[in-house]
């Protein structure tokens, strides 16, 4: 009896103590001019909440709070803004003091150079060296061919193959931004660059704790590893005097107006694969998968591509104007994006106070752009759970100020033609669909439906799709 009251006790004690110092730290954040909100526990603020419940989280807190709330993630006290207009002016407004606000780990491996540690004059003169790396003439001249011949290698591999079409896209998004940039050499450093890559992206979205056995130390590892591949990369190029028409090529040119030391192209080539990484390879993703879920989308795609291939032979690769005319393959990529949320929002950060809608926002804090809700919303996209391309060509394709998948002001997306044209041009979206059968749930066979020409594969959508349409289900 007596050892149950002390369990009671106890158990009554840290009730007691957990209410005053949840309210405790209430109080603390409760200083006049910040916007409402809950700050949950010191330190650990709402983390658990934000990563376990997803949107759901975003979702409440704004029918608590409103459209500007504060809160207090991933380790930092935090704005979240969910207002198209305001997040229009967060993002535009850089020069008055709302940088980039990144974790520490993502800033720790993609190095000190990398575009998004970089401010000022810095940051114009890296966007500058990168837009001259994908400006829309290296894309027709340069990137175009070599995305195009890499896609078709890359289908070719896949004959009666069972393929997780997640991994898939991921080894695709991979392998064609590294022959992009190395179009020589990428075959035979890639099998040693490519885990590399893979722990130096999960190391940037790790907690910065630099222990052994943990992602940032692997994270933080690989990419001691991979500078010191592309540092040989870089002189070994240098000593062959050879004059390649790559990014590599570009970089080291002596006609390159920005000229960049070796760290810096260091940084901008890891920013490059890393950048176009999870967002092309989970766009591709999405996009089988909805195509596969709407044959007459998968039709409308197919005559599109079927009228390009009309006018050429068929080892003939997709030019330019091939790609721009692709207007419903654009609307069929946008809507995707839209439906699967591929980029929930951006980070930034305050250099000092600053008063936005009204409230004082102290230094260092950061603030969450949310984007996300506004792809749902029905007044700006009616029927917005289904999956409807066609509202894009009804709107206009580079119509839509309130869509900002691609960012928005002076970070807006530099790499986003580049994204699109990988993506335009994946295994051919309408033949890879094609071959797709819907047998459980989910999973999708393939069987031999296709052409002589065209492989035949077996994809299995993996887990993450099953997650994303939770998403969307919330
Ligand atoms: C579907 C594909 C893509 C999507 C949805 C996407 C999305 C975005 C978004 C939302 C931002 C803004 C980040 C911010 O404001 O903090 C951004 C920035 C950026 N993206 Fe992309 N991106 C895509 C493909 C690419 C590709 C292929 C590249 C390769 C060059 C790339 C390179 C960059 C870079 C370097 C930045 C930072 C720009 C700066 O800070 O000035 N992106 N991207």
């Amino acid at each position: 009896m007596a050892g149950l009251a002390v369990i009671l006790g106890v158990f009554w004690g840290l009730c007691v103590f957990s209410i005053a110092l949840l309210r405790w730290n209430e109080v603390r954040y409760r200083k006049k001019g910040l916007p409402p909100g809950t700050m949950g526990w010191p330190v650990f603020g709402e983390t658990t909440e934000f990563l376990k419940q997803g949107p759901a989280f975003m979702k409440n807190q704004r029918s608590r709070f409103g459209n500007f709330f504060k809160s207090h993630i991933l380790g930092c006290p935090t704005i979240v803004s969910m207002d198209p207009e305001l997040n229009r002016y967060i993002l535009v407004n850089e020069a008055k003091g709302l940088v980039p606000g990144y974790p520490q780990s993502m800033l720790d491996i993609l190095g000190k150079c990398n575009i998004a540690a970089v401010h000022g004059s810095a940051h114009k003169y890296m966007r500058g060296a990168l837009l001259a790396l994908i400006s829309p003439t290296m894309i027709k001249d340069q990137l175009l061919p070599k995305i195009d011949d890499f896609m078709r290698s890359h289908l070719r591999d896949w004959d009666n193959k069972i393929v997780d079409i997640q991994e898939k896209t991921k080894e695709m998004a991979f392998l064609s931004s590294l022959r992009q940039i190395a179009s020589n050499e990428a075959s035979s450093i890639s099998q040693e660059f490519m885990p590399e890559f893979f722990k130096l992206v999960l190391g940037t979205l790790s907690l910065p704790i630099n222990l052994p056995n943990t992602n940032y130390h692997r994270g933080f590892q690989a990419r001691q590893n991979i500078t010191s591949l592309l540092r040989k990369l870089i002189e070994e190029r240098r000593a062959s005097g050879e004059n390649l028409h790559d990014m590599l090529g570009v970089l080291i040119g002596k006609e390159n107006k920005y000229k960049l030391s070796d760290e810096e192209m260091i940084d901008l080539i890891i920013t490059i694969l890393y950048s176009g990484y999870e967002t092309v390879s989970t766009t591709s993703m999405m996009a089988v998968k909805y195509l596969h879920d709407h044959p007459k989308v998968l039709e409308e795609l197919r005559k599109e591509h079927m009228a390009i291939r009309a006018r050429k032979r068929p080892e003939d690769p997709i030019d330019y104007n091939d790609y721009k005319s692709m207007r419903f393959t654009r609307a069929v990529i946008y809507e995707t994006s839209r439906l699967a949320t591929i980029v929930n929002g951006v980070l930034r950060k305050t250099t000092r106070d600053m008063e936005i809608n009204g409230y004082v926002i102290p230094k260092g804090w950061r603030i969450y752009v949310y984007t996300r809700e506004v792809n749902y919303d029905p007044r700006l996209y009616p029927d917005p759970l289904t999956f409807n391309p066609w509202r894009w060509l009804e709107k206009g394709l580079e119509n839509q100020h309130h869509f900002l998948i691609f960012g928005g002001g002076t970070r807006q997306c530099p790499g986003k033609e580049l994204g699109l044209a990988e993506i335009s041009t994946w295994p051919r979206l309408e033949m890879l669909s094609k071959c797709l059968r819907p047998t459980q749930g989910l999973i999708s066979l393939v069987n031999r439906c296709c052409s002589s020409s065209v492989p035949s594969f077996v994809l299995i959508l993996s887990s993450a799709i099953n997650e994303s349409l939770l998403i969307f289900a919330a």
